[in-house]
């Protein structure tokens, strides 16, 4: 009978479904979605399906007739549920968070409602402006160079993943080499070898042919001075240092890159200086982690993922330059169906011309709806929590024999091993995986297997590190 009513329906409104089933099934969602908030705490949070076992479920082919929306929301529970890993649980201490809150979904739901596309000013000014005022907000909360404000010399933009803005940074300073008469073939890139894989791939896919993965010292943080040795036989060999990226906040155990001197070198070679943090840069909201951004009048670049710590739903990517006319004159082309009085006027910013892709998303929305939905104090603290409890964690960890971390604790990711070596570690973090009720990720130094525990997603408690901490206690063997 539904489906019938469903079709019947679907026909009448020549296919479209009307505003009023919208509406309906849109409260319904809703509701969907705050049972789903509600319950995430109860699900095993990794599924155990096998590979394939989805995709056998599905039809191979799209449905010819139209089918009930009943329908398709059954199947969203029988099928799609039975296959998701919960990233929205509070026991998820697995890779960094990717967190989601009710005031960003509502955002991109706006944002979804009025599917404008921001790809210039005039082709929707509220896209533009808004997203204007809420990268200028940034700048304040995460005390950035003021001159990295849009009504200053730089700006920032929304892209969709820190791997897009890096790669973004990366194309600006191998075009600064041509710019400058050199060539694009001897244009080199350093990071440390800790850095993110995004930047070894930006690499690659912005052309270049030399990539330096520099060494780190005790702490897992880039060696400035086997960066000076680098850079010195790189300039022997004829090349050209283009590139260089401090981390602040690394992947593997959230070590900090010596901002400010990697900015002097960087200077004293006019290179490229891009920073990511792309998980540490929210903690910035807070003034006591900002000493870890010393250096930042020396960076041209930098990128930090609300879609990570910042309670916004992925994909919202921050990205600042302290000049955007470098880049705008990279990637600025002016098809004619783009000219318009406003560009012209030069009183308006394009954000086309800030990165690949032509078309954008009103993505500043969920955004907006968040820093105004919790304040900065609510962001403060949720961060502030999140890192007392990796502390306390670290502590509990420290203080048994059977355990050792392996890196300082700088924000809120947990690294430690069990004593015993790596398969007693690996051991320990399937065990723990296999519990349902917390993930972490097993991962690896030179030195040997480890446990990353990164505390952060939205609604992790006190209890929900208790529980991870009860269980470490529990399987963990005696040494
Ligand atoms: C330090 C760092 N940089 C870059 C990235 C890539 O982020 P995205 O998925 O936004 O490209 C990550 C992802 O975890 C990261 O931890």
């Amino acid at each position: 009978m539904l489906r019938r009513a469903g079709i019947v329906s679907a026909m009448s409104a020549g296919y479209h479904m009307s505003t009023e089933d919208f509406r309906r099934h849109g409260h319904a969602m809703v509701d969907w979605i705050a049972d789903y908030l509600d319950s995430v705490e109860e699900r095993p949070i990794q599924p155990s399906v096998k590979p394939g076992e989805i995709r056998a479920r599905l039809p191979a082919r799209a449905p010819e007739q139209p089918e009930p929306f009943e329908a398709i929301a059954r199947d969203l529970d029988d099928i799609v549920m039975p296959g998701i890993t919960h990233w929205q649980s509070p026991g998820w201490f697995a890779y960094f968070p990717a967190n989601s809150s009710p005031p960003a979904i509502l955002g991109e739901m706006a944002a979804a409602g009025l599917a404008v596309q921001g790809m210039v000013w005039a082709t929707s000014p509220a896209c533009t402006e808004v997203e204007n005022v809420v990268m200028d907000w940034l700048v304040d909360l995460l005390a950035l160079p003021q001159t990295w404000k849009t009504t200053g010399p730089g700006g920032g933009v929304i892209q969709m993943s820190a791997s897009d803005s890096t790669h973004m940074a990366l194309v600006v300073a191998r075009h600064r080499v041509t710019a400058r008469g050199g060539r694009a073939a001897d244009a080199v890139a350093y990071g440390s070898a800790q850095a993110h894989s995004a930047l070894e791939k930006g690499a690659r896919v912005a052309g270049y042919e030399h990539i330096r993965l520099i060494g780190v010292d005790a702490v897992h943080a880039l060696d400035p001075e086997e960066l000076r040795r680098a850079i010195t036989a790189d300039l022997e060999a004829g090349l050209v240092p283009a590139f260089v990226q401090s981390s602040v906040g690394t992947t593997g155990t959230t070590a900090v890159d010596p901002v400010r001197t990697v900015g002097e070198i960087a200077a004293e070679h006019a290179m490229w200086h891009h920073v990511d943090a792309a998980y540490a840069g929210t903690a910035m909201i807070c003034p006591e982690f900002r000493h870890h951004q010393d250096g930042l009048e020396l960076v041209d670049s930098y990128t930090f993922n609300p879609h990570k710590w910042m309670f916004t739903n992925f994909d919202c990517n921050a990205f600042y330059v302290a000049d955007r006319s470098a880049l705008v004159d990279t990637l600025s082309i002016v098809p004619p169906f783009l000219r318009n009085p406003a560009t012209e006027s030069g009183e308006v910013i394009d954000y086309r011309d800030w990165h690949v892709p032509l078309g954008r998303r009103f993505r500043a929305l969920k955004l907006w709806f968040v820093l105004r939905s919790y304040g900065a104090e609510g962001i403060r603290h949720h961060v502030r929590e999140h890192v007392r409890l990796a502390r306390e964690l670290a502590d509990r960890i420290d203080l048994d024999d059977r355990l050792g971390l392996v890196a300082p604790v700088p924000f809120a990711l947990v690294c430690f091993r069990h004593v015993a070596g790596d398969a007693a570690t690996e051991r320990l973090a399937a065990a723990i995986n296999a519990s349902g009720v917390a993930h972490v990720t097993p991962s690896r130094l030179e030195d040997g297997a480890f446990i990353r525990v990164s505390i952060g997603q939205t609604h992790t408690e006190q209890r929900h590190v208790d529980r991870l901490w009860d269980l470490v206690d529990e399987l963990a063997p005696p040494v």
